[in-house]
């Protein structure tokens, strides 16, 4: 299965992504966490990346599709994959058409994950990741079984540098200007499934799994 995982920042993709990908036995591809891996690096590529992301602006398309067809020859991606956060803006929705054309391959579905922009604010403030892992905690709806500590691998917990209040606004004005364009791409093929993701994590996985569910 092939999957896209769309919506707006801190909407909750990489929670349901991670256990979906878990389940299903795929990798989970966030382009965020790729992308913050390279912005770890001393390297002019890594620190041209920070910059992007410290900003809370969008990675330039040819960079991202670059990053996207270097996972896409690794060998695990052949049992299908999650991919969340790419495609955020039309030309990388064509360039992921063309890549896939090439490859064979085709979309199984989009999911597109919705909430009001009150409850993504509260979800982006009180924020923690893993900056090893990706694992997404909260300071009051997904404490980590030991505080400031990852769950899966022990790791100081960190507050991301562009989950402040300004950043945030910044970003959601990004994916309603560039990123919901690619929801029609998807939509005119009938892949989109909408999914409500204003519940708590259990009731938001169980419409995850309704969603991707054969039909
Ligand atoms: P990226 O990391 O993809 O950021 P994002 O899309 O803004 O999404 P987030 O990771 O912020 O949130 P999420 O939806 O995964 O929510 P989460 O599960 O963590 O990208 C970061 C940056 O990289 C971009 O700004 C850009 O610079 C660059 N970039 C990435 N991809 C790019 C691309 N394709 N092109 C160009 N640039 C790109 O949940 C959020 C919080 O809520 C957590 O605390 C979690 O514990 C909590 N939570 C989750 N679900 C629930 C729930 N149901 N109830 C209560 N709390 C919940």
């Amino acid at each position: 299965m092939r999957l896209l995982f769309v919506g707006a920042p801190a909407v909750g993709k990489g929670t349901q992504a991670k256990r979906l990908a878990e389940a299903l036995g795929v990798p989970h591809i966030s382009t965020g966490d790729m992308l913050r891996a390279a912005a770890s690096q001393p390297t002019p590529l890594g620190q041209k990346i920070k910059k992007y992301i410290d900003l809370g602006s969008l990675v330039p398309d040819e960079l991202m599709m670059s990053l996207i067809e270097e996972r896409f020859r690794q060998a695990d991606v052949k049992k299908g994959y999650i991919l969340d956060g790419f495609p955020r803006t039309t030309a990388q929705a064509m360039g992921l058409d063309l890549l896939l054309a090439r490859l064979g391959q085709s979309i199984s579905r989009v999911l597109l994950f919705e909430c009001p922009d009150a409850v993504i604010m509260e979800r982006i403030i009180e924020r923690r990741s893993c900056p090893k892992c990706g694992a997404p905690y909260h300071l009051r709806w997904q404490r980590p079984k030991v505080d400031g500590i990852c769950d899966r691998d022990g790791t100081p917990l960190v507050q991301r540098t562009d989950d402040t209040r300004t950043k945030v606004f910044h970003r959601l004005d990004q994916y309603r200007s560039e990123t919901a364009a690619v929801i029609p791409h998807y939509d005119r093929r009938g892949l989109v499934r909408r999914v409500n993701a204003d519940q708590p994590p259990d009731d938001v996985y169980r419409d995850v799994e309704a969603a991707v569910a054969k039909e």
